[in-house]
């Protein structure tokens, strides 16, 4: 690769990065006044490992894929999820394969799916996070993405919000690349929409 085409994918990244950054922080500003200090550990920790994560990016290094069983991460992993006033409903199919992905990596995907989900639905209703082989479903009951417009919204720098950066989705594009996995979208108008995460499998490990 040039020099040149990498030097525009690290920039890629590093938006990217800083994008994830700035939701960290406004956590931590957010918890200034009453201060819950160990999830204000947490959030430090993950802006550290966001920063050690660009550097490993510009070093080539790849990202180191591991077994996950989904039931168990999806149940940790919602409590802190980005959803003021919405309800995030987990449910998933029996006798899932493990999946092969990146912990951090998908948290930040789901975080930016979630984050997207809540703002289409302006702070009400419901997140439905299912989990099926090989994959993990986004499903939000809000006003749904024109057709037009569904191949744009990973665009970087593409977004219909007034303050919106435009990096989530090609956030998450990225890092299901990253996890040899792949993202797709269906949306209907006034139904809501659908992320679909796809990943590598193994299978479950014996209990
Ligand atoms: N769940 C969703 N429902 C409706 N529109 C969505 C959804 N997720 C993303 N979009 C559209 O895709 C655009 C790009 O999303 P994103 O890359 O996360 O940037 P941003 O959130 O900063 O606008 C959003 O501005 C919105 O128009
Ligand atoms: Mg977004």
């Amino acid at each position: 690769m040039s020099a040149e085409a990498r030097l525009r994918m690290v920039g890629h990244f590093a938006a990217g990065i800083a994008h994830d950054m700035n939701n960290e922080l406004t956590l931590i500003l957010n918890h200034l006044e009453h201060p819950d200090i160990s999830l204000m550990r947490i959030s430090v920790r993950r802006c550290a490992r966001l920063a050690s994560n660009l550097l490993s990016f510009c070093k080539g290094d790849s990202l180191s894929l591991e077994r996950i069983e989904l039931p168990i991460y999806l149940a940790n992993l919602a409590p802190s999820l980005p959803a003021p006033g919405v309800r995030i409903h987990i449910d998933f199919e029996d006798a899932l394969p493990d999946i092969l992905a990146e912990r951090f990596a998908l948290r930040r995907v789901l975080t930016n799916l979630i984050s997207n989900a809540s703002d289409a639905m302006r702070g009400h209703g419901r997140i439905f996070i299912y989990a099926t082989p090989g994959a993990i479903e986004v499903r939000d009951s809000g006003p749904g993405i024109p057709p037009e417009d569904l191949e744009r919204v990973f665009e970087p720098f593409y977004t219909t919000k007034p303050s919106g950066a435009g990096l989530g989705l090609a956030i998450v594009r990225d890092l299901m690349r990253l996890q040899k996995g792949s993202v797709s979208v269906r949306s209907e108008l006034g139904k809501g929409t659908v992320f679909t995460l796809r990943f590598p499998t193994v299978p479950a490990q014996a209990p």
